[in-house]
C-alpha cells in the first residue's frame, strides 16, 4: 500500500493539522510506503509574499520532522521540486468537467472568506488530484474537510481510465479517523490557519497558554455538571488522552465540580507534555539537515512520479 499526505505551508501548523494529517501519516510509517508532501504550489493560492511563503515551507518541513516523520521510513518532499505535478495537472484538467469543479465547496468557502478568486484557486482540486495520482497512491489520510477533494480525485482517475486505458491511474481511498475528523478551534468552528482560532504546535508556551485560556465556553458554574461532548476544551483534549484518561476526564465533567479554568489548565498541561519532546527535537534540527532530507526526498519522489507520467503520456497519446 502507498500512503500520501499533503499540507499547505500557509501558516503555523496547529493541533488540527497534527491530529488530522501529520499523526495519521506518521502512525502508518514502516507498515506502508509513505510520502508526505509540502503543498507549496497550492499555498501560492493564498500566500502572496515570497519571503513569507519560503519561511512557511521550511518551517513546515521542520514541524513534520519534529512530530516524528522518519525520513528513513518515508519520503518528505516539496511539491514544487517535482515539475510533474503541474504537467499531470494540465492533462487531468483537460478531461475534468467544469461542473465537477463548480460543485467544490472549498473554492466557494475560500472566496467568501476573502481569498482572491484566481484561476489557480478554482483548479486547486485538479492539482491535488495530480499530487495523489502521480504516486499511484492507495490511501490518503486527511481530516474531513478534504473528503470532497479526494472524491474529485477518484472521479478524475476513473475518467482517465475509462477514456483512455484501464489501469492508467490508481483510484485512491480516503482515510478519515472518526475521533479526529474535525478538531474544533478556540471559537468552536473547525480549527484552521485561516480562521485565527488555532492552537499552534510549536509557538512559545505563553502563546499556547493564551490560545487555550481564550477557548470559548458556556457560562456554567464550577459546580454544575457538564456534558463533555459539548465542550470545545474537552473535544481538543480527548484525542491527546488514552481511553481510560478520556473516560476519567469525561466523568469529572459529568460529576460537576470541574470549572472551565481548571479544564483549560489540564489541557495546557497535557498539550505541553505531549509536544515537549517534539519541541526539543524541533530546536535540534539544523537547516542543513532539513535541506538534505528534502533534497533526497525530491529525488525519491521524482523517480516514482516519472514512471506514472510516462504511463499517462503514452495513454493519452503524448508518446
Ligand atoms: P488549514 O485549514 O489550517 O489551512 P490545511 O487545509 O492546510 O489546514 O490542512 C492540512 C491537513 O490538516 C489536511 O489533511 C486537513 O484535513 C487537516 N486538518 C486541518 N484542520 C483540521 C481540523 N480542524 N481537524 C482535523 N484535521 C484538520
Ligand atoms: N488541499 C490540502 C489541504 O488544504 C493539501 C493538499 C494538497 C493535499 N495536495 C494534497 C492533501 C494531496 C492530501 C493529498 O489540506
Amino acid at each position: 500500500m502507498r500512503v500520501l499526505s499533503g499540507m499547505q505551508p500557509s501558516g503555523d501548523a496547529h493541533l488540527g493539522n497534527y491530529l488530522g494529517s501529520i499523526k495519521p501519516n506518521i502512525d502508518l510509517l514502516g507498515e506502508d510506503e509513505n510520502l508526505y508532501m509540502i503543498a507549496d504550489l497550492h499555498a501560492l493560492t493564498s500566500v502572496h509574499d515570497a519571503d513569507e511563503l519560503n519561511r512557511f515551507r521550511w518551517d513546515l518541513a521542520k514541524d513534520i520532522l519534529a512530530c516524528g516523520f522518519d525520513p528513513n521510513k518515508g519520503i518528505l518532499f516539496f511539491q514544487s521540486d517535482i515539475p510533474y505535478h503541474t504537467e499531470l495537472s494540465w492533462i487531468l484538467s483537460c478531461i475534468t468537467p467544469m461542473g465537477l469543479l463548480e460543485r467544490a465547496v472549498s473554492y466557494k468557502e475560500k472566496v467568501e472568506k476573502g481569498l482572491s478568486a484566481s484561476a489557480g484557486l478554482f483548479t486547486y482540486p485538479v492539482l491535488q488530484a495530480a499530487d495523489i495520482l502521480l504516486y499511484d497512491t492507495d490511501i490518503v489520510p486527511v481530516g474531513k474537510d478534504q473528503k470532497q477533494h479526494i472524491e474529485i480525485t477518484r472521479d478524475i482517475a476513473q475518467k482517465i481510465n475509462n477514456q483512455y486505458a484501464e489501469g492508467t491511474l490508481v483510484v485512491p481511498d480516503v482515510r478519515i479517523r472518526k475521533d479526529v475528523a474535525v478538531i474544533p478551534g478556540t471559537d468552536g468552528q473547525k480549527m484552521s490557519k485561516s480562521y485565527g482560532n488555532t492552537i499552534p504546535l510549536f509557538a512559545d508556551e505563553s502563546v499556547i497558554k493564551k490560545a487555550i485560556m481564550g477557548i470559548t465556553t458556556d457560562s456554567k458554574s464550577v459546580e454544575e455538571p457538564k456534558n463533555p461532548e459539548e465542550c470545545i476544551v474537552y473535544q481538543m483534549h480527548a484525542p491527546l488522552l488514552s481511553d481510560k484518561e478520556q473516560k476519567d476526564l469525561a466523568d469529572q465533567y459529568k460529576a460537576g465540580g470541574l470549572g472551565y479554568g481548571d479544564a483549560k489548565n489540564k489541557l495546557l498541561e497535557t498539550f505541553m507534555d505531549t509536544f515537549s519532546s517534539m519541541r526539543k527535537k524541533r530546536d535540534s534540527l539544523s537547516d542543513s539537515d532539513v535541506k538534505e532530507i528534502l533534497d533526497s526526498g525530491s529525488v525519491s519522489a521524482s523517480s516514482i512520479a516519472e514512471v506514472t507520467m510516462d504511463r499517462v503520456k503514452k495513454a493519452v497519446g503524448l508518446r
